[in-house]
């Protein structure tokens, strides 16, 4: 395989971690889209992934000589954990999906001013070291970074690798408004991005407001290519998925009202769940021809909670689905729990699809229901996702802080009758089924010359 194919890919989750199970190692593979899109590059390109290691083998196997394809790296427990639950998650989080409740957060103390400093920075320098290290292994390949957890990064490796070639894709929305986070380190979130030859994101709509922050930022873009290209999913191994036995078994437990909303979702406040449930007790309020008929199924992977936000959003949720169920009786049924099979099996059985993100970089929920859906479900879906961009045309449209218009939506979408219920499930699945996880590849690797080569 020649040098141009090798990638460097970049990420804070890697493809697998490792756990000792009864003192033998044991290799899961990571979820997440990220994972499974970058599956088929590896197919025609030699992948060196660099990853934080994020359990205790992990850091055993980051410890063991190895030169293989994924590359743990160790980094120092404080300084990850300031990295990782301070800066990354929720400051560059909540800041880019528009979460803080700015008359009173955040507040930014010397303990942010030090995460900022001895988490954030220290993890992307050992993140660059690696990748330098890699690039004197595989002098022409192409570095690819992910994400919000690695803005720093590219500038340290373009300093000590000035020829190098560099893309960053952004999986988050970028917001225009960056005021939140003090002058100095806003301007080290740009020139750290701007150190890339290429900077992409999922929809036209970030990619514009990346080129307007640069402008107000750091001057413009300096010669930096922005482009924009949406994730998709892999399509063939969801068809295999939603027949597999796993699926199946999972399905047979599913609720059976006459009408099903689903929503499946990490447990995160940019999914805007609490205000899902509110909707649906809007809904039952002023359609009560709707009580007993209908039930709403969260499936809701717990995420993110060693962040005090993140357990505050998980009681919060529940609190909500008390409070409903109190009101109309067992009308949501919530589970907390990392269960995809389940997803799947929900995915095949809603007649509604809600999606109501306060702000999402795409949605792959969105994508993922329609591909499988068999009842010719309907989407309802956040004009803040960046899904909506490809779906619209298709999809019941949202704002997510509009609770009575969300509700109107839902009862649209119950009431709509079968022919444009099918019209408008086949027009999902094929925009889905054409614009597969291929067609992404291809795009960003036609941004990268030397890797398309
Ligand atoms: C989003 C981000 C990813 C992240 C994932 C799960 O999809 O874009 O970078 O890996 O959430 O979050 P976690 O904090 O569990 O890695």
């Amino acid at each position: 395989m020649s040098e141009q194919n090798t990638l460097i890919v970049v990420s804070n989750r890697g493809p697998v971690t490792y756990d000792k199970v009864d003192g033998r190692r044991v290799e899961r593979r990571g979820g997440g889209g990220l994972v499974t899109a970058l599956r088929g590059v590896r197919e025609q390109h030699h992948v060196i992934w660099i990853a934080s290691a994020t359990t205790d083998e992990d850091r055993v196997v980051a410890g063991e000589a190895g030169g293989g394809e994924v590359v743990l790296v160790a980094h120092e427990a404080e300084a990850y954990d300031r990295y990782y639950n301070v800066v990354a998650n929720p400051m560059l989080w909540f800041i880019q999906h528009s979460l803080w409740d700015q008359a009173s957060r955040p507040e930014l103390g010397l303990a942010f001013h030090d995460a900022w400093r001895e988490g954030y920075a220290r993890v992307n320098r050992s993140f660059a070291d690696a990748v330098v290290a890699a690039l004197d292994e595989h002098p022409d390949a192409t570095v690819f970074f992910h994400d919000y957890h690695l803005y720093l990064a590219p500038k340290f490796v373009r300093a000590a690798r000035p020829d190098a070639l560099l893309a960053h894709f952004v999986h988050i929305p970028w917001p225009v408004d960056w005021s939140v986070l003090p002058e100095p380190m806003r301007r080290a979130v740009h020139d750290g991005l701007l150190a890339n030859d290429v900077v992409a994101f999922h929809t036209r709509r970030w990619a514009q407001n990346f080129e307007r922050s640069c402008e107000d930022t750091v001057g413009g873009t300096h010669g930096t290519r922005v482009t924009h290209h949406p994730l998709s999913v892999d399509v063939a191994e969801f068809e295999r998925l939603q027949a597999s036995n796993a699926v199946r078994a999972a399905e047979a437990t599913l609720p059976r009202p006459e009408k099903l909303i689903v929503r499946v979702d990490r447990t995160d406040p940019s999914k805007n769940i609490v205000r899902g449930f509110h909707a649906f007790a809007v809904l039952l309020e002023e359609h009560p021809e709707w009580r007993g008929r209908v039930t709403m199924l969260a499936l809701l992977d717990p995420s993110r909670q060693s962040i005090p936000e993140y357990v505050e959003y998980v009681a919060d949720i529940e609190r909500a689905v008390r409070e409903v169920n109190d009101r109309f009786g067992p009308v949501i049924s919530v589970q907390v729990a990392d269960d995809f099979p389940r997803s799947v099996a929900a995915y095949k059985q809603y007649d509604v699809l809600l999606v109501n993100a306060v702000s999402d970089g795409l949605n792959l929920v969105a994508k993922e229901g329609p591909l499988v859906n068999q009842r010719g479900g309907v989407l309802v879906l956040s004009e803040n996702a960046g899904a909506y961009e490809e779906l619209a045309e298709w999809a019941i449209g949202v704002n997510p802080f509009d609770v009575w218009g969300q509700a109107q939506a839902l009862h649209e979408a119950l009431v709509m009758e079968a022919g444009e219920r099918a019209r408008r499930a086949d027009g999902l699945r094929a925009q889905v089924r054409d614009r597969d996880l291929s067609q992404w590849i291809a795009g960003l690797l036609s941004d990268l010359p030397r890797a398309a080569a």
